[in-house]
C-alpha cells in the first residue's frame, strides 16, 4: 500500500491514511506524509490559557450534547455511531510510540504509557476501550461493519470527515519526534471532552445490554484526564515556554467542532427515508448497472437509470408499479424481486431491506414522491479507499542517514521509535544475521523441548525451575566472584539492563496491544517498567545499582552513553538485537516469543539468587535481583505469561493452518529461545 496524497483535495484520502497508520511495520520514514500532517496540524486563532481551553471545551462538549439530544430515531443513532467509531476503535492509540526503550525511565514516558495501559485496558482481557466500542457497535447492529476490522474504512456510512481527526492522530503517532507535543495536546483535549458529545446524548436510544454502565466508563476518556494534564505539565516542565501543546488541544477542538456539525446534519438527513434510499441506489450503481441493460422504467433501461444518478431514478422507482407507496409489504420491489425466492433473493442485506422498506412506508398515499435532495459535497461518503497515491515514501537523502556504522550508533538510533531506510535496513539484517546464527545445529538442542504438544511447556518450565535450583544449590559453597569482578559485569549488562523489556517495545502499538497475544506481551513490557510508579521501574532499579558502584551513567537515550568509555563494544551487541527485533513485531512474532521465555526464565531460582548472594557480600543492593526472582516467576509471574503466549499462540496456528504450521513456528520460537545465547560469536549473557 502507498502513503496517501493529502496534498489534494480529496476528502476521502483520509480513509486510506487511517488504513496506512495502522500497520506496525509500514516503512514510516520521514517524507511526504509526515509534511502533509505537519501541514493539516495547524491551530487556528484563539486564546491558549489551559483553564479557558478547558472550560471552552467543556461548554462545548455539554452544548453539543444537548443538541444531539434530538436524534433519537434508529437510523441517526445508528449513524451517530457509525461514525464515532474511528476514532473510538483507536482510543488511546495517539500514544502507542511515544516512549521509545531509552526513555523508559523518564516521569513523562511513565505518565504517557499509564494513559495508554488504561485505554488498552492491560492485564484485563476484553476490557480495551476498543474492545467495548464493538461491543457497543454490535449492540446496535453493527458488527457486520467491522469484520475484517479493515472494511470500517471503506464503510459508506461513515462520512470522510469522520476519518480525518483519528488519521492524522494515527500518523502523527508514527512521527514521535516531530509530533510529541501535538500528540500530548490531542490527548489532553480528547480527555477533556470525555464521550464524544453525540454518542453521550443517544445513549438512552442504544441497546441496554451494550451501553452498560461499565462499557460507558471504558469510552468515558475524561477519567484520565488529569493524568494527561499532568503529562503535558511534565512536558512543559522539560520544554519551557513551548506552546505546541496548547496549540494542539485548540486544533483538536476545531476538529470535533466541524465534524460534530457535519455528523449533525449527516444523522438529521439519516431520519429522512429517501435519503438513505438513495444513498443505497448510489452505492449499489455500479454494481448494479451490469445486470440491468434490459428491464425499462419510463422509457429507459435500469442501466440508463443507474447512469443518470441516484436521485433521479429513486423518484421513478417511486412512481414505477414496483412501488406501492406506503405498503411495503405489498410492493413487488419487496415481495418479488429482492424476498426470498425472487430474482434478486440476497443482493440485499437485511439492513438494506430494513431501509427499502421504510422509504416505501414513507412515501404514504403520495403518488409521486420528490427526489431526496442530492447530499451536498461536504457529505459525500465514498465507497471505498481513494486510488490516489503517490509514490512510495522518498528516502531521505541527508548524508546523516547512512547505515549506523557500530553497533554502538547502531544502539542510540535504535533507541528512538522515528524510522529511516538505514535504520530498518540496519535492524532488519541484524536480526536476519543473529536468528541465522542461533539457528545452526538447532536440531542437537533438547531443551525446549523437540515437539510441541499443548500442555508440555508448563511441564517443562516447572522442570527448567528445579534445574536452576539444583544448580544453584550445588554452588553455593562456591566463593562469591571478587568485587572488581562482580561490579565488571554489572556494569557491562548496564546497555541491556537499562532497556530492560526493550525486547518487547513493538508490542505497545496499538494493534498488538488490544490483540489476543499481544496484550500479553505489552502486559509484560509493562509490568518491567513498573506499571507507571518509578519506585518499581527496573531500568531505573539498575540505574540505582550502578550509582552504588560508583557510576553515574549518562542518560540511557543520549550519545553520551552510547559513547561511555567503560563499556565494550560488545556490550551493546544483544541490547542491538534486542532492538532491532523489537522493530518487526509482526515478522519476527515467533522469534520473539521464544527471546521472551528465555528472557524471562534464565535467572529464575538459580542466577538471581546467585546474583543476591554477590551483590549483599560487597555491599550493594540485591533490589534488582530481588524483584525479579519474583516478578518472572514460573507459576505466576513472567516466565508463566511466556509459556503462556506461545501455547496461546500454536494451539490457535494449529486449529487455523494445520500441525504442520504450528511446528513450523516452533521451530522459529526454539531460535528465539536459543537467541539469547547463540552459538558461536559470545554476546553478554543478561543477569537474569
Ligand atoms: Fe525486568
Ligand atoms: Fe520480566
Amino acid at each position: 500500500m502507498n502513503p496517501p496524497d493529502l496534498g489534494g483535495a480529496d476528502p476521502a484520502a483520509f480513509r486510506a491514511l487511517y488504513l496506512w497508520a495502522d500497520d506496525p511495520e509500514r516503512e514510516f520514514w520521514p517524507g511526504p506524509v509526515q509534511n502533509q500532517v505537519r501541514e493539516l496540524i495547524a491551530p487556528g486563532p484563539g486564546r491558549l490559557d489551559p483553564d479557558g481551553l478547558r472550560h471552552e471545551i467543556t461548554e462545548w462538549a455539554r452544548a453539543q450534547t444537548s443538541r444531539f439530544r434530538a436524534r433519537t430515531g434508529l437510523p441517526a443513532v445508528r449513524r451517530i455511531v457509525l461514525n464515532c467509531a474511528p476514532l473510538a476503535l483507536k482510543a488511546g492509540a495517539w500514544l502507542q510510540w511515544l516512549v521509545g526503550a531509552g526513555d523508559a525511565d523518564r516521569q513523562l514516558s511513565m505518565d504517557v504509557l499509564a494513559l495508554y495501559a488504561e485505554d488498552v485496558g492491560v492485564g484485563r482481557p476484553g476490557e480495551d476501550r476498543a474492545a467495548r466500542y464493538r461491543r457497543l457497535m454490535e449492540g446496535a447492529g453493527l458488527a457486520g461493519r467491522i469484520v475484517p476490522e479493515d472494511r470500517l474504512a471503506a464503510d459508506p456510512q461513515i462520512a470522510d470527515r469522520s476519518f480525518r481527526l483519528a488519521a492524522l492522530l494515527l500518523a502523527a503517532s508514527r512521527y514521535p519526534a516531530a509530533f510529541a507535543p501535538e500528540l500530548l495536546g490531542a490527548d489532553l483535549c480528547l480527555r477533556w471532552v470525555g464521550v464524544p458529545p453525540p454518542l453521550h446524548a443517544v445513549r438512552d436510544g442504544l441497546d441496554r445490554s451494550a451501553a452498560t454502565a461499565r462499557t460507558w466508563s471504558a469510552l468515558d476518556l475524561g477519567a484520565s484526564a488529569d493524568r494527561s494534564l499532568a503529562a503535558v505539565r511534565t512536558y512543559l516542565r522539560e520544554n519551557p515556554g513551548d506552546d505546541r501543546p496548547w496549540r494542539a488541544v485548540r486544533w483538536t477542538l476545531d476538529e470535533l467542532r466541524a465534524w460534530s456539525d457535519e455528523l449533525y446534519d449527516l444523522s438529521g438527513r439519516a431520519l429522512d427515508p429517501a435519503f438513505e434510499m438513495a444513498e443505497l441506489l448510489r452505492h449499489r450503481a455500479r454494481e448494479a448497472s451490469a445486470y440491468h441493460h434490459d428491464y425499462r422504467l419510463e422509457g429507459r433501461t435500469l442501466a440508463e437509470w443507474f447512469g443518470a444518478g441516484a436521485d433521479q431514478m429513486l423518484g421513478a422507482l417511486g412512481r414505477s408499479r414496483l412501488v406501492r407507496p406506503g405498503r411495503p409489504d405489498a410492493s413487488p420491489l419487496l415481495r418479488d424481486l429482492i424476498g426470498a425466492g425472487g430474482p434478486m433473493f440476497r443482493v440485499f442485506s437485511p439492513e438494506d431491506l430494513a431501509v427499502i422498506g421504510r422509504w416505501i412506508a414513507s412515501l404514504g398515499e403520495a403518488a409521486a414522491p420528490e427526489a431526496a435532495a442530492p447530499a451536498p459535497a461536504a457529505l459525500s461518503v465514498a465507497p471505498s479507499a481513494p486510488e490516489r497515491a503517490v509514490a512510495r515514501e522518498a528516502a531521505p537523502e541527508d548524508a546523516s542517514e547512512a547505515a549506523p556504522a557500530t553497533v554502538r550508533e547502531a544502539y542510540r538510533r535504535l533507541l528512538q521509535r522515528d524510522d529511516s531506510p538505514a535504520v530498518r535496513g540496519y535492524a532488519l539484517d541484524y536480526a536476519r544475521g543473529w536468528l541465522e546464527r542461533s539457528r545452526a545445529g538447532i536440531e542437537r538442542m533438547k531443551s525446549p523441548p523437540r515437539r510441541w504438544e499443548p500442555g508440555t511447556l508448563r511441564r517443562w518450565l516447572r522442570d527448567q525451575h528445579d534445574r536452576h535450583d539444583e544448580q544453584f544449590r550445588a554452588g553455593e559453597s562456591l566463593a562469591v566472584p571478587p568485587r572488581e569482578s562482580v561490579i565488571d559485569t554489572f556494569l557491562q549488562l548496564a546497555p541491556l539492563n537499562l532497556i530492560d523489556g526493550g525486547w518487547l517495545g513493538g508490542f505497545t502499538d496499538h494493534r498488538h496491544a488490544v490483540g489476543d497475544l499481544g496484550r500479553v506481551l505489552f502486559a509484560t513490557y509493562w509490568d518491567e517498567l513498573g506499571n507507571g510508579e518509578l519506585p518499581l521501574n527496573h531500568p531505573l532499579i539498575y540505574r540505582d545499582l550502578m550509582r552504588e558502584m560508583g557510576f553515574d551513567l549518562p542518560s540511557t537515550a543520549s550519545r553520551e552513553f552510547a559513547e561511555w568509555p567503560g563499556f565494550r563494544d560488545e556490550s551493546f551487541e544483544l541490547p542491538v538485537y534486542w532492538l532491532a527485533l523489537s522493530r518487526f513485531p509482526r515478522t519476527f512474532l515467533p522469534e520473539t516469543l521464544g527471546l521472551n521465555l528465555a528472557m524471562e526464565l534464565s535467572g529464575v531460582g538459580g542466577t538471581y539468587r546467585r546474583d543476591r548472594a554477590a551483590l549483599r557480600t560487597h555491599g550493594f543492593s540485591s533490589r534488582y535481583a530481588d524483584v525479579h526472582n519474583t516478578i518472572d516467576n514460573v507459576a505466576t509471574g513472567h516466565s508463566a505469561w511466556a509459556v503462556d503466549a506461545i501455547d496461546c499462540h500454536l494451539a490457535a496456528l494449529a486449529e487455523r493452518s494445520g500441525i504442520e504450521a504450528a511446528a513450523d513456528a516452533w521451530l522459529r520460537i526454539r531460535t528465539g529461545f536459543r537467541s539469547l545465547r547463540p552459538p558461536a560469536r559470545g554476546a553478554p549473557a543478561p543477569s537474569r
